[in-house]
């Protein structure tokens, strides 16, 4: 059986908490396609080529420490914006998103250019500062020295990026449940998506 859940949404919108515990609830595989480009982020970062760095890519980069630093943060955005690094990318996802027992994939065209028939899709967002002060309590929690206003301003950076790319724009496929956490605890948030997952199966 295959079964492919596709989640989207705006950095720190809380998609990875959701995504892994969703793949728990159903036993399905997961996947975090955002480490995908922050790992070709980070070869560009070492001086790589990012085409080059995409095309080359051995899963074994994604267990480098420094993939959730805000320069690779950043990076990742950069590189997330050339069509060829996202092209690169395609085949991996796609057959990750076919694997037999079902697999969740967290990132942002997941709905929308990766596997749009994928029969249950989440778009999860949350306000801009309401993420903003998730991902600096994370920061701050694993030593990072920066401020609120530094996160607030990399998070509104990274969306407009986002969003405004020309290939793979950040948006909710027109399927897409949307998934306001902003007010929802974890749990909450947990329980919404598994039941707009079940009206799906
Ligand atoms: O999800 P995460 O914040 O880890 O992703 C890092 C960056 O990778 C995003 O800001 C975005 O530019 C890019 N990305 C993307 N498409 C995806 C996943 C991530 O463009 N499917």
């Amino acid at each position: 059986m295959t079964f492919t859940v596709a989640v989207d949404g705006p950095a720190a919108a809380g998609k990875g908490t959701i995504s892994r515990a969703v793949a728990a609830h159903f036993g399905f595989a997961h996947l975090d396609t955002g480490l995908l480009y922050r790992a070709v982020g980070a070869r560009m970062l070492d001086g790589l080529d990012p085409v080059e760095a995409a095309e080359t890519l051995q899963t074994d980069v994604l267990q480098r420490d420094d993939l959730r630093t805000p320069q690779v943060s950043e990076a990742a955005s950069k590189v997330a914006a050339i069509p060829e690094v996202r092209a690169a990318l395609v085949d991996f996802q796609r057959a990750f998103a076919a694997r037999a027992g079902g697999a969740v994939l967290d990132g942002r065209d997941i709905g929308t250019v990766i596997c749009p028939e994928a029969p249950a899709k989440l778009f999860v967002t949350a306000s801009d500062t309401v993420r903003a002060e998730r991902r600096y309590r994370e920061l701050a929690a694993a030593g990072v020295e920066t401020t609120f206003d530094e996160v607030l301003q990399a998070t509104r950076d990274r969306d407009a990026r986002d969003s405004a790319r020309a290939t793979a724009p950040l948006k909710p496929a027109e399927d897409a449940k949307i998934l306001d956490t902003s007010q929802m605890s974890i749990d909450e948030a947990v329980a919404a998506a598994v039941a707009a997952i079940e009206a799906r199966r």
